[in-house]
């Protein structure tokens, strides 16, 4: 969950590292810290609790750390508190070794204890102090070289990690190894750079390497070597990346959420271009052919946050239009618990990162048990997307903020696109009613951008409730899903307390939680629930609540008992997630700005969790 920027070339290392750790911060951002080696071979290194802007300000934006070869690191703090001592860089004792690292190292304690037998002291509380002072070991010990001191270490930790190393003896080359943690290896014209996610040097590239699990590499000044943990040269692809660097910039917005909000429009409209050519849908490049499709007996969606309640829309529709067994499950809970596995199923893995390591965990478990796997990604490279049999790449382009908005909308969309394309393989519906879902979800777009047109009376009313203690969210069916995100996007970056509830379980016990002026937001598209929606409104109402209401253009009677309504355009009820959610979005927004808070980057959030 931490950021890695590493730089090699002819370039001032400091303003580069910096630079790309800002785009980076999403990862973590409790401390950040660099290491540049100077004209003299000296490594320095600076490091600083809080935001990156603490760490450039201590640099004077990297002027006072002078060099063309150097690490930088964001940390989100997993072992040892945030603090200046435990930040990265870590180094060895005689500052032979250098390093940074993203992830986990799991029997840290016993290589501790083994390495203090041998005579070294530990400053810091972090598993990191450690496999430095063990990649340090080894290099003295056996004499050896960096790339095999560093596979040796990689064969006696157990954990993840992403690596980035520079070694004393060594001053031309920074050494990288990668086990379950992204990292990303990118070349320019006599300059080479290191990263975990590629937006940090997308400015500088856009051709990459992607090193897998259990391999090593060496960045020399404008060119890289690739080892196997036998430390053997191996060839590796250089990939294209086709972001352009403008996109993982604010663009004129105050942040990168709202720019990312604004981008739904296009993200969901180049989703369903990918797919959909003369109004059939092809699954051909995701590599589903039609007599598999025939041949899956049931669906299992698994995926964590708001990945996870993309798949909770996605069983309503999934179930409606294609007819199939669909079983949605937290990726955390699915990899622990043996689930039963027909030989015929289908797990479908949503994640934004194609990181998430709980996400990942449960994709290797289905395949490890002989089932078929579908990733719906949207990082290109990401290990999801290279594990997983099958990929729907969302085109959604890099997503800064924590909080996901046009990921999850893709999401949305491969999955209505998937669902359609069942249902019509498997005979459930015409070509006439897949077409006509084609055309509908193709409007989609245009009617999120009317949605977005109107944003200032919700930030109005945003205002109004910027001091709530409480929120409830409230919906039956597929608008019992869609409050679930909107639930998660306000307690994540307002820090409000929200729940989200189907509608009719209220009276099961969370209503006795509605006072006087409680905000409940009921979502009502769903033409078949809507009056019984209504009711559970009018019982919280009842009992004091404040009630605003989210429902589609022609449902007017809302406003005989919401306080304030706020229509979206009408859509087949089966996509009505995709316009509801986007007034939740700006909900969420509008009350973190107005609470003062740090919309992009909440507290004790990451964007990618790799951690479990
Ligand atoms: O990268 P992923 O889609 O796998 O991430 C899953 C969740 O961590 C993510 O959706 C999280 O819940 C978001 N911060 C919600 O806005």
């Amino acid at each position: 969950m931490c950021g890695i920027v590493g730089f090699n070339g002819k370039l001032q290392a400091a303003p580069i590292l910096l630079d790309g750790l800002s785009k980076l911060e999403y990862r973590g951002y409790d401390s950040a810290g660099m290491a540049v080696r100077n004209d003299e071979g000296e490594v320095n290194v600076v490091k600083a609790k809080g935001r990156l802007k603490a760490l450039s300000d201590k640099t004077d934006g990297g002027k006072t750390l002078p060099g063309t070869c150097g690490i930088g690191h964001t940390r989100w703090a997993t072992h040892g508190e945030p603090s200046e001592n435990n930040a990265h860089p870590h180094c060895s004792d005689d500052g032979n070794v250098t390093a940074v690292h993203n992830g986990i190292f799991e029997n840290y304690q016993e290589i501790k204890e083994k390495l203090m037998k041998s005579g070294y002291t530990f400053y810091s509380q972090t598993d990191t102090e450690c496999a430095v002072k063990l990649i340090d070991y080894y290099y003295k010990k056996y004499k050896m070289g960096p790339i095999d001191a560093i596979a040796k270490t990689m064969v006696r930790v157990r954990g993840s990690y992403a690596l980035c190393v520079m070694f004393k003896d060594y001053p031309g080359d920074i050494f990288v190894a990668r086990k379950e943690s992204p990292m990303i290896v990118g070349l320019s014209e006599g300059n080479s750079y290191v990263a975990s996610d590629v937006p940090a040097i997308l400015k500088y590239t856009n051709k990459v390497y992607y090193i897998d699990n259990m391999e090593m590499a060496r960045l020399g000044k404008g060119e890289v070597e690739f080892y196997n943990v036998d430390g053997e040269v191996i060839e590796k692809e250089l990939v294209t990346i086709d972001w352009d660097a403008e996109a993982a910039e604010k663009g004129g917005y105050e942040h990168f959420m709202m720019k990312e909000i604004h981008e739904q429009p296009k993200a969901v409209k180049d989703t369903i271009n990918s797919v959909v050519k003369d109004n059939k849908i092809d699954l051909t490049n995701l590599g589903l052919s039609d007599e598999e499709i025939k041949d899956i007996s049931n669906i299992i969606i698994v995926a964590c946050g708001s990945a996870y309640h993309v798949g909770v829309v996605a069983q309503y529709v999934f179930e409606d239009l294609a007819k199939i067994p669909v079983r949605v499950e937290l990726a955390s809970e699915f990899r622990y618990r043996k689930p039963l596995l027909d030989p015929k199923t289908l797990v479908i893995v949503v994640s934004q990162s194609g990181e998430t390591a709980d996400s990942l965990a449960a994709l290797r478990e289905a395949k490890n048990r002989g089932i078929k796997t579908l990733g719906i990604v949207n990082v290109v490279g990401s290990s999801i997307a290279r594990d997983a049999d099958n990929v729907f790449y969302t085109l959604a382009g890099p997503e800064i903020a924590v909080a996901t908005t046009k990921a999850y909308s893709t999401q949305l969309i491969a999955c209505y696109l998937l669902a359609i394309q069942f249902g019509l393989v498997r005979g459930e519906l015409t070509a006439e009613q897949s077409i006509n879902l084609i055309a509908e979800l193709q409007t989609l777009p245009e009617k999120i951008e009317r949605i977005l047109t109107d944003k200032e009376r919700i930030q109005w009313f945003a205002a109004k409730f910027a001091a709530a203690k409480d929120v409830f969210f409230i919906g039956r069916g597929i608008d019992y899903a869609v409050c679930l995100e909107g639930s998660l996007k306000m307690k994540e970056i307002s820090y409000i307390h929200s729940e989200a509830y189907a509608a009719g379980e209220l009276k099961h016990g969370t209503i006795s939680l509605i006072e006087d002026g409680t905000l409940v937001i009921s979502v009502l598209t769903q033409n078949a629930l809507f009056e019984k929606t209504v009711s559970n409104m009018v019982e919280v109402k009842s009992r004091g609540a404040y009630l605003m209401g989210l429902t589609s253009y022609g449902h007017y009677q809302v406003e005989d008992t919401a306080e304030f309504t706020v229509y979206i355009p009408k859509t087949d009820e089966h996509f009505a997630a995709s316009l509801a959610v986007i007034p939740l979005q700006l909900m969420g927004y509008y009350i973190s700005v107005a609470r003062g808070l740090d919309v992009d980057k909440p507290r004790n959030l990451a964007k990618s969790v790799t951690v479990e």
